[in-house]
């Protein structure tokens, strides 16, 4: 199949899981390379239905490999529930089948509280995050004082860190008028999960590269979607990560030239959860798409904004990842119309628009042109 990488055409949930899911049987390792689990990924196998956050949705079918690669943050009490849900559902996850990059940078708790009060500051300017603390981590990753996977498995070197960290950021929510977070609890907590984890975690780079020179064909599992990239999505209502296929190489240390192929994935129509502008967003395609039961989110259960399809976007995505072949995905869920519409450009005043405008004002003023 070669190296294969996929990626999310719009605003997320455009139906990765499930094209994953379908290509996973031609791979022999899935990669995870950004974001973290503010990703949802459903995935119905037969009668049982999975919901995969952190962990690549490769893990339910035996034989495959999973890496959790160094551009992914993780909630390490998270992903432990994650593992064993699934192993609740019945899903084997053994040593070898997993693999956590060292280098991956770690969510804490005091991630969730700021990403939950700058949220609550801005009022109504908010981004509508799934508060799962991705931004701070982000944040910390950037500003060189993360903590990562390879300070959690020393614990003597975690503790000194943690405590450094905590004492820091108790300091900052104090000063938003919150209560801080506790040294013991989170430190217990994260001992915990690291006894669980320590046996998945390795230099994912090397395992990668061992892997291209053995000729084995790797599958870059995106999450979210073109249009939440931090650099080409629709900032500041974005995610923290590379979304985008370029995300997948530095995420993974696996290089450029030796990727094969990307794949877009695009619903029929459009949706996005949170805030930002939207300039297809249509009230009466979104109650007809909740009345049926759709588009409610995976992660937040929040019902998710909707509308018809944007070629304008999904024109710039397929130019951004270089997007070789695409899948189109919830066809059905249009079913029941005689007429669907496709917007080809947008209109501001007398302008023709062919290209999202970098403004998120802007962009939120266009106004769609259907054919
Ligand atoms: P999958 O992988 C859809 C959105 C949030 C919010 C913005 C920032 O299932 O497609 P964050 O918590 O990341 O700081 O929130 O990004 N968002 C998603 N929307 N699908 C996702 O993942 C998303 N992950 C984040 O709703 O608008
Ligand atoms: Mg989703």
């Amino acid at each position: 199949m070669a190296n294969t990488i996929l990626v999310g055409a719009q605003w997320g949930d455009e139906g990765k899981g499930k094209i994953i899911d379908f290509l996973t049987e031609h791979a022999d390792i899935v990669v995870r390379s950004q974001g973290g689990n503010n990703a949802g990924h459903t995935v119905i196998l037969g009668e049982k239905k999975y919901v995969l956050h952190l962990i690549p949705s490769g893990i339910l079918r035996p034989k495959k490999v999973c890496v959790i690669g160094n551009g992914v943050v993780i909630d390490p009490v998270s992903l432990v529930g994650e593992i064993e849900t699934l192993k609740g559902q019945g899903v084997r996850i053994g040593k070898g089948q997993l693999l956590i990059s060292d280098a991956a940078h770690l969510v804490f708790p005091y991630h969730r509280k700021l990403d939950e009060l700058r949220e609550m500051r801005k009022g109504r300017d908010k981004i509508g995050t799934t508060k799962r603390g991705i931004g701070p981590a982000y944040g910390d990753k950037a500003a060189r004082t993360g903590l990562r996977m390879c300070d959690l498995v020393q614990p003597e070197i975690f503790k000194e860190k943690l405590r450094a960290k905590i004492k820091e950021n108790n300091a900052i929510l104090k000063a938003l008028g919150a209560a801080g977070v506790s040294f013991k609890e989170v430190h217990d907590a994260y001992m915990g999960a690291a006894e669980k984890l320590r046996p998945f975690v390795t230099n994912t780079v090397v395992y990668l590269h061992e892997a291209l020179k053995a000729g084995r064909d790797i599958l870059f599992e995106g999450a979210q979607g073109t249009f939440l990239d931090i650099d080409h999505g629709t900032y500041p209502y974005v995610t923290s990560s590379n979304t985008t296929a370029g995300g997948a190489c530095t995420g993974s240390g696996v290089p450029p030239h030796r990727m094969d192929r990307v794949i877009g994935v695009m619903k029929a129509y459009t949706t996005r959860v949170g805030e930002g502008p939207f300039p297809t967003e249509d009230a009466v395609i979104g109650d007809m798409l909740h009345g049926m039961g759709r588009e409610f989110g995976a992660t937040t259960g929040r019902a998710r904004r909707c509308g018809w399809f944007d070629a304008v976007a999904t024109r710039y995505a397929a130019m951004i990842n270089g997007i070789d072949e695409v899948a189109v995905t919830n066809l059905d869920g249009l079913d029941g119309l005689d007429w669907i519409k496709v917007c080809t450009h947008y209109k501001a005043g007398r302008k023709k628009i062919e290209v999202p405008p970098a403004d998120c004002q802007h962009l939120g003023d266009c106004e769609p042109v259907y054919v």
